[in-house]
């Protein structure tokens, strides 16, 4: 058996039983995951110990815009004066109850942070929004260098610029 992030196959992939405690997010990968997926509204990337196809986790991104008056001073200081900026959207990231503890919330962080770094280098995006729905989320961003918005505290950024820095550092470090 092994670990795999694929996009959600809303034929095979079965999430029925998902539950990780935040009742909004377990209806979404239920119910609303496949047609957000079929619409392009956003992609849905799934954790699964192949070849058994339980969703064990999972994730949602898009696109977005960010008001530049919400983001940190000297952040917003290196920026054009465009009123909206482009971004990319951490919609959902869940791990299930089950699964919790054993580094997978990181794990599909991660792999959401390059891929988002991937798509910018095709369409640009400045940096990675994600929204916390309680202080524990909120804590779990901030333990990964997100930083809050000025008037919006639930809600987080991480520049693109951080993540290329982050990625280049684990690649160097895997080649040492
Ligand atoms: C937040 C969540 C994704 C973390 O997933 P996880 O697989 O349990 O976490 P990991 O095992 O990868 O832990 C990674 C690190 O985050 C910390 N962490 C885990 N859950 C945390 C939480 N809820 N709050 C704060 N820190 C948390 C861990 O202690 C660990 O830190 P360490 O390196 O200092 O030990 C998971 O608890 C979850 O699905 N929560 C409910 C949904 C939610 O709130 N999602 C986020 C907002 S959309």
């Amino acid at each position: 058996m092994v670990f795999k992030i694929i996009p959600l196959d809303s034929r095979s992939h079965i999430r029925s039983s998902f539950c990780c405690g935040k009742e909004s997010l377990d209806t979404y990968i239920r119910k609303q995951a496949s047609q957000d997926l079929k619409k392009r509204v956003s992609t849905v990337f799934v954790l699964i110990d192949d070849p058994e196809v339980n969703v064990l986790a999972y994730y949602t991104l898009s696109s977005y815009t960010v008001n530049i008056a919400a983001l940190e001073e000297n952040f917003a200081k290196q920026l054009p004066r465009y009123p909206v900026l482009p971004a990319t959207l951490l919609g959902r990231l869940a791990v299930d109850n089950a699964q919790k503890g054993k580094r997978f919330g990181e794990l599909l962080l991660i792999d959401a942070l390059k891929k988002s770094l991937d798509a910018a280098m095709q369409v640009a995006s400045l940096a990675v929004i994600a929204e916390a729905l309680d202080e524990r989320a909120l804590s779990f961003y901030i333990k990964y260098g997100f930083k809050q918005f000025n008037q919006e505290p639930m809600k987080l950024y991480l520049p693109m610029k951080s993540i290329e820095e982050l990625m280049v550092g684990s690649a160097k470090e895997a080649m040492d």
